[in-house]
């Protein structure tokens, strides 16, 4: 397969970060995560990050100012070169039309817009038990994905907790967000021809098996 640039998109809790993990891994590209990148900043104290928490902590968007240089420094590091798989940007179609632009510069096209499809029923459910670590960002749920030790991170050996905006008054707005902001992204990539639409259901590697099933597929295709 030639070099991959993949979009990731799908409501809070389909399990991009999930799935964006195992691609990275399968691909060879780093798994590029803005909302991993806003924590990150959070828990380093950065202005970044201090200026994204009221933002994420209500769930809404940061502004695209702020967002999308963040991501266009992202994508001139050198190991995103070889391509990369966006979790959590575009969000919007001005950021959508922001990224055409900064891979129009660099000559570099996308691969796909690959988008999980999931109920409320099943984002509910994914979200409510979802646990994180608090050191490392690793994710876990409490009965679909647990760690060996309750409460204590495989990778690390840092705390799991919540995440804050995985309280249900933040969720909900947050599904909300998505409606109104989001799905039109997925028109804007259905228009181009470049959406691919995979059910989430199902265990995780079934899951990553039929994402790459789907991108062979269309590949033979094209
Ligand atoms: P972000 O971090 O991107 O959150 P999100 O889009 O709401 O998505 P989640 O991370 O909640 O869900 P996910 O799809 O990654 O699911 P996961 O793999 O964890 O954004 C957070 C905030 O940052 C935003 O609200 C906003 O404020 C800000 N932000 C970020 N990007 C922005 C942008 N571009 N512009 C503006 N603001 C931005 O899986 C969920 C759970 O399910 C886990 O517990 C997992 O273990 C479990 N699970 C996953 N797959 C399976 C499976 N197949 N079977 C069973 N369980 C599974
Ligand atoms: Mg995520
Ligand atoms: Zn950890």
């Amino acid at each position: 397969m030639e070099a991959m640039e993949l979009v990731l998109l799908g409501p809070p809790g389909a399990g991009k970060g999930t799935q964006a993990d195992h691609l990275a891994a399968h691909f060879g590209v780093p798994h590029i995560s803005t909302g991993a990148i806003f924590r990150q900043n959070l828990a380093d104290r950065t202005p970044l990050g201090l200026e994204a928490r009221r933002y994420m902590e209500a769930g809404q968007l940061v502004p695209d100012e702020v967002t999308i240089g963040m991501v266009a420094a992202r994508l001139q590091e050198p190991d995103a070169r070889a391509g990369f798989i966006l979790d959590g940007f575009p969000r919007n179609v001005a950021q959508a039309e922001a990224l055409d632009r900064m891979l129009a510069r660099s000559g570099v096209g996308l691969t796909a817009a690959l988008l999980l499809e999931a109920d409320r029923d099943l984002v509910m459910a994914r979200l409510t038990g979802r646990r994180v670590c608090e050191r490392c960002g690793a994710t876990y749920h409490v009965e679909y994905h647990p760690p060996k030790v309750a409460g204590v991170c495989d990778v690390c050996g840092g705390p799991l907790v919540q995440r804050p905006d995985d309280r249900p008054e933040t969720v909900a707005r947050r599904l909300d967000v998505y409606e109104q902001e989001t799905r039109p992204v997925v028109d804007y990539y259905r228009r181009r021809g470049l959406l691919v639409t995979v059910p989430a259901e199902g265990a995780e590697n079934e899951v990553t098996r039929r994402i790459i099933a789907a991108l062979h597929h269309r590949e033979l295709e094209a």
